[in-house]
């Protein structure tokens, strides 16, 4: 049996402490207690996209250690499916250690642990039967490695699925970015990932950037469909049915952890059900908005009924 959204990805601890600003290089800045929670790309995709609705079935690596056993319970009370994540003997699970500022920006240093060690063959062990069937979404990111993620996209190729990649963190330029490129079908990027996949572009003097021209850019490296997330502007998307612009919903953002991860499931789960890009576009803005008004990566998202309610109270 083939499910409806699997997602092929990370899990990480999250270690997070707000600071009243972020150090700078050699600066010590004190901070409030650390909050540990839930988090990694993919398995915050997978957790997003349940409370969204999705059926979801969720392939990674946990380390053997506590946080493992940690992850996997938040998985399955969430009711993703945990049945392709294994536990790795001897390995540490990923790790983010997370420092947010006062107004909701944050930077991360990452310890890929185990997810480091989702390669092709791993994968192949334990999703032994189809990864994904036709009229299936798979959802990616780049917090395995990347020949991993490109094998993913490509079964789901020819199975007939949707691919969506959110392609972040960014790797640095190679002949298997540009391979996955072309293996995808949605793209989902935010400024300073799309800049990077583009390398030097025509308006970077410009005051304000082209987005809908560097997102048909990226549609010319091969996916048919591009968002590109501007934060407080809010997102476009190019596809077949042309250029889309969502306003970001106006929002207390607290912590914006999480929030690209919001945006990504809803997309995904939208374009998967059927849903019009403008219409999955503008569900994605609200997810990520609500995502960033609560601490925290898995405890801060959104439920499919929270979607609904701020899009009820604004007509765009
Ligand atoms: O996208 C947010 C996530 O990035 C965090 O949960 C952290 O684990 C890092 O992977």
């Amino acid at each position: 049996m083939t499910e409806r959204l699997v997602v092929v990805g990370s899990l990480n601890m999250d270690l997070s402490v707000t600071v009243p600003r972020l150090p700078a290089p050699g600066e010590t800045v004190s901070g409030a207690d650390v909050v540990r929670g839930a988090g990694g790309k993919g398995a915050n995709q997978a957790v997003a996209a349940a409370r969204l609705g999705a059926r979801v079935r969720m392939v990674g690596l946990l380390g053997e250690d506590a946080f493992g056993v940690e992850l996997r319970a938040r998985l399955t009370a969430e009711g993703v499916d945990d049945s392709a994540v294994a536990t790795l003997p001897g390995a540490a699970s990923g790790l983010a250690m997370i420092v947010v500022q006062r107004d909701g920006e944050n930077t991360i240093t990452l310890s890929p642990g185990a997810n480091g060690r989702l390669d092709v063959r791993a994968l192949e062990s334990l999703t032994p039967g189809p990864l994904v069937g036709p009229g299936d979404t798979l959802l990616l990111q780049l917090e395995v490695p990347l020949r991993t993620v490109l094998a993913a996209a490509g079964a789901a190729r020819a199975a007939g699925a949707l691919t969506v990649l959110n392609a972040a963190p960014l790797p640095g330029p190679g002949p298997s970015t540009a391979e996955l490129l072309r293996a995808v079908d949605v793209l989902v990027v935010n400024e300073t990932e799309a800049t990077g996949l583009l390398g030097p572009v025509a308006d970077a003097d410009a005051a304000e950037p082209d987005w809908p021209g560097r997102a048909e850019r990226l549609r010319e490296l091969g996916p048919t469909t591009v968002v590109i997330t501007l934060g407080a502007a809010g997102a476009i998307a190019v596809g077949p049915s042309g250029r889309h612009r969502q306003p970001a919903f106006p929002v207390e953002a607290v912590d914006t952890v999480g929030a690209g991860d919001a945006f990504c499931a809803q997309l995904s789960v939208a374009l998967g059900t059927g849903r019009p890009l403008p219409e999955a576009l503008r569900r994605a803005c609200a997810a990520g908005a609500l995502a960033a008004t609560r601490p925290g990566a898995q405890d801060a998202l959104p439920v499919r009924a929270e979607v609904d309610a701020l899009l009820a109270g604004h007509r765009r």
